[in-house]
This record gives C-alpha cells, structure tokens and sequence, in this order.
C-alpha cells in the first residue's frame, strides 16, 4: 500500500477545506485509515462507525483486539449521539478540559462499531485541542477511533516521521501537522461509575482533575503488576525502546556510578537524562529529555528520546527518574512500562552493605 504524506500548516485559516485534509477526510469516509497530529501524541484513526475501519487499524498496529479504542469527536452533538448519559462530574471535567487531553469512558448508545469498545459497555472518549485533529474530523464527518499510531509495544508517535517508521505501507496516509505538544497520551477518566477514577494518568494531572471535581481514586493496578487493570490497555508491556532500559533512582553520584561500573564490564550504555545532569557520566550515549525545570519539557521530548535510542545498539540503557507529582506521574507510568519495571535504588544497595 502506498502511504500518502499530506503536509498541513495547522495555522492556516479555514484548514478543513484545504486540499490535504479534504483527501485525507476522502480516504476516512472510504473506511480506510489515516495517521494524524493531537495535542498529545499521534492517533491512527478510522471511522468509529466501521468493522471494516477498526479492523485495519488493529491490523495495522498489531494491536490485541481486546484493548479497545478511544473515540475523537470535534463539537457536543457528536458527544450525545454516541454515549448514554453524561453524569454531573462528567460534565465538569468535559467543560473544564475540553479540548483537551483528557479521555472520559462512559456508557455508550451502542451506535459505534463494537470493535471500537471491545464489546465493552462503555467508550473512552474525547475531543482533542489540535487545530488539524479538529479539521479533518469535521470534514469527515464522522466520529474517528483513534489509538496512538505506532506499532503496539512501541513508544507512540510525536512526529509523522515517527509514524512513518512504524507503519509506512501499512495506511492509507498521514497528515504530517510537525511534532505533538503535550508528547504523552491524554489521561483516562472512569466517569461511568459513582466513583471517579484515573485509568491512565497523562496530560491533565490528577491535581487540576481533583480542582474541579474533589478527590478522586487513581486505579491501584497502575502501581501493582499483580492486579489486572481497569484500563485494558495499561496491562501490556508498552513504549520500550529495542534496548534493556533500566530505571535508576537516587543522586547523580549514583546514576554516574552506575553507568560507569557498566562501562567497566565493557557494555556499551546509553543514558536518558535532563539538560542538568549532561555530560557527568561515560555513558556511549546521551539523550537530553527536557529540564528538571519543567517537567512539561521531559513529557514532551520522552518518546522522542525512547525512539532515539534505537538505533545505536546498546546493552543498556540507564533512565533518570521522576518526582510522582503533577505530569511527573504520567512521566514515570510511562517509564515503568518501558523498563518492565526494572529499577535500581541507591537505598537498596545501601543496605546490601
Ligand atoms: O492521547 C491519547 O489518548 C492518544 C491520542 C491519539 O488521542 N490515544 C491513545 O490511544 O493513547 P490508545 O489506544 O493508545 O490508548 C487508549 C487507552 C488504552 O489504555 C485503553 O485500554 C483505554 O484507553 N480505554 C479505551 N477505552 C476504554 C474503556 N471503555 N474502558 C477503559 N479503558 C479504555
Ligand atoms: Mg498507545
């Protein structure tokens, strides 16, 4: 399959009449697939309404088919026609965060493809902040399943380039916007329940979920490997670069030691990093994710530097870690998954002695 490139510059005025997003919307209503930018990362959508579109973005991903899809709509209307009821804390979050990169799972009226929700009753469901996102739903006029587009396991995509590594040959196109904003996926709210809870955290932080709407539960599995989570998606090893990444919590003495003992058994290492801590360690290979300054800036550039590292062919990586607060928590889920929850701690090998 050919993968076409459509190019958009997401401030021009009227977009969802430019060429570019009207061929990319053609190729949609065809029930083909289609990459395109987010605030937060880069979706794969097709037609929520399809089998048959659903069916190509599972296949194109290598996606399990029982991690079920999150569902991009661009105004209200397309919110009521396609869940049950929006409850009260609901409704804050929507008008608090909208666009924006939150998802709401909530019971939906049976009218979307049921691949879409894995025959569960309920859908994640949200409206990104991207002007190119919000053109080219509206002129497909259809609600887009999208799940992040890189191959499963893989980090997701900030760039089309990212993309086009992953799944070049496999879709229809992608409308290449420039890099994502946000660079980690949104935050997944259960709202179909009494009891509100964080399935996924990410762009919207459990601090300003909590200012709107009180204290909320964040699912426990997030945390323990043990329990099966809520969120389908969160149980499967996921954002791992093609090298062992290993988490490393304590000083900078200790992390510099760390890679330097590995140097000395002569492995070649890698070392994911902020601007702050560059150039104190032997590490082969540096990558920069942001400052410690602004954890915004490590959210932003932390697939990128996943991806960076795959091709150089190390025999381990070593990833400084993060304070669990604010977009910091979003920040080490992702991280945990990548290292399959492999870390080190100073205090740890402290009390070895
Ligand atoms: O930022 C994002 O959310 C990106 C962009 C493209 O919008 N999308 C994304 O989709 O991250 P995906 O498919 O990679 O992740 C969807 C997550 C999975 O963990 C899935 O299990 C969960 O949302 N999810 C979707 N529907 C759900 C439901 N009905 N109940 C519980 N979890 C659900
Ligand atoms: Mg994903």
């Amino acid at each position: 399959m050919n993968t076409n490139i459509w190019t958009v510059d997401k401030n021009v005025e009227n977009l969802s009449e430019s060429r570019q997003i009207q061929q990319a919307a053609q190729a949609l209503k065809r029930n083909e697939v289609v990459a395109f930018p987010t605030e937060t990362v880069y979706g794969l959508g097709g037609n929520a309404l399809s089998d048959i579109a659903i069916d190509h973005i599972f296949q194109a991903k290598g996606r399990p088919s029982d991690n079920p899809l999150i569902v991009h709509i661009s105004n209200r209307e397309q919110l009521i026609e396609y869940v049950d009821k929006v409850p009260e804390r609901a409704e804050k979050l929507i008008e608090a965060f909208w666009p924006g990169p939150i998802t709401v799972v909530l019971q939906h009226s049976k009218k979307l493809s049921t691949k879409v929700t894995a025959n569960l009753p309920t859908v994640g469901i949200r409206m990104p902040d991207h002007p190119v996102a919000l053109a080219l739903i509206e002129a497909a006029g259809l609600p887009l399943a999208a799940p992040s587009a890189n191959t499963s396991g893989k980090p997701s995509p900030t760039s089309a380039n990212h993309v086009e590594k992953d799944l070049n040959g496999k879709i229809s196109g992608i409308v290449d916007g420039g890099e994502t904003g946000v660079g980690l996926e949104s935050t997944v709210v259960d709202c179909s329940n009494d009891e509100v809870v964080i399935l996924r955290p990410g762009g919207v932080t459990k601090e300003q979920i909590e200012e709107v709407i009180g204290p909320v539960k964040v699912d426990p599995a997030l945390f323990d490997q043990e329990t099966a989570p809520r969120s389908p998606g969160m149980k499967y090893t996921h954002y791992a670069p093609s090298s062992p990444l290993v988490l490393v919590e304590g000083s900078q003495t200790f992390f510099t030691k760390k890679v330097n003992d590995a140097k000395r058994e002569g492995k070649k290492v890698g070392a994911m990093i902020t601007e702050e801590s560059q150039g104190l360690s032997q590490a082969d290979y540096e990558v920069i994710t942001g400052s410690r300054k602004d954890l915004s800036s490590v959210a932003h550039s932390l697939y990128r530097s996943l991806r960076a590292f795959d091709d150089c062919e190390l025999d381990i990586i070593f990833a400084e870690i993060y304070s669990e607060n604010e977009i910091g928590s979003a920040i080490m889920n992702r991280l945990r998954k990548a290292s399959g929850g492999v870390i080190i701690k100073e205090t740890d090998e402290m009390n070895n002695f």
